[in-house]
């Protein structure tokens, strides 16, 4: 069986996948893509009532959404979950499966919430694993719906929402990532 260096984590819809890392930067979205990450993130502590007994399902959410839990965004779950933020800093690195910093130098997120899997996003997955096996310096992972669901099939190239992403301009993308 043929090795990748990274490991594409389907978050089934379910809910129960496996978390989802995913870049973060400071870079600004275009005007025109909204990025409702923040509003997600919100969302799901929201659904908890802001509950810290939920803090292991929003470490979760948030680390699916960002691809991973910066500094920053441990401080604001805390905050919202009334929880010491050296609580939140200690469950966030005792589980293995919740990462504290980008990996990879680029990462690429295929949504394979149901309208983007719907508008192909499986095919974009495909042309990741074809182009960033072993050696790659793009991380590829997969989340649940990012919350962009008008742009399907949705892709998040280094913290940017890339809309309506087809095989030829993922295929541009990664060559202009090198
Ligand atoms: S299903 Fe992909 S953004 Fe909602």
């Amino acid at each position: 069986m043929e090795e990748w260096r990274f490991a594409i984590q389907i978050a089934a819809f379910s809910g129960r996948g496996d978390p989802t890392p995913i870049a973060e930067t400071e870079k600004p979205l275009p005007a025109a893509v909204k990025d409702n990450r923040d509003k997600l993130l919100e969302r799901a502590m929201s659904r908890h009532q802001y509950s810290g007994d939920a803090l292991i399902e929003v470490l979760h959410t948030a680390q699916e959404l960002y691809g991973f839990l910066s500094p920053e965004r441990l401080k604001t779950i805390a905050r919202k979950l009334r929880l010491p933020p050296s609580r939140v800093l200690g469950v966030a690195s005792f589980y293995h499966f919740f990462s504290l910093e980008p990996k990879g130098e680029h990462t690429m997120v295929v949504c394979l919430g149901t309208a983007c899997y719907v508008a192909g996003a499986l095919g974009l997955v495909e042309v990741l694993q074809r182009r960033c096996g072993a050696g790659s310096k793009v991380s590829v992972q997969t989340a649940r719906c990012i919350g962009s669901c008008g742009l399907a099939p949705a892709v998040i190239a280094d913290g940017k929402i890339l809309a309506r992403v087809t095989k030829a301009s993922l295929g541009a993308e990664l060559d202009r990532i090198g």
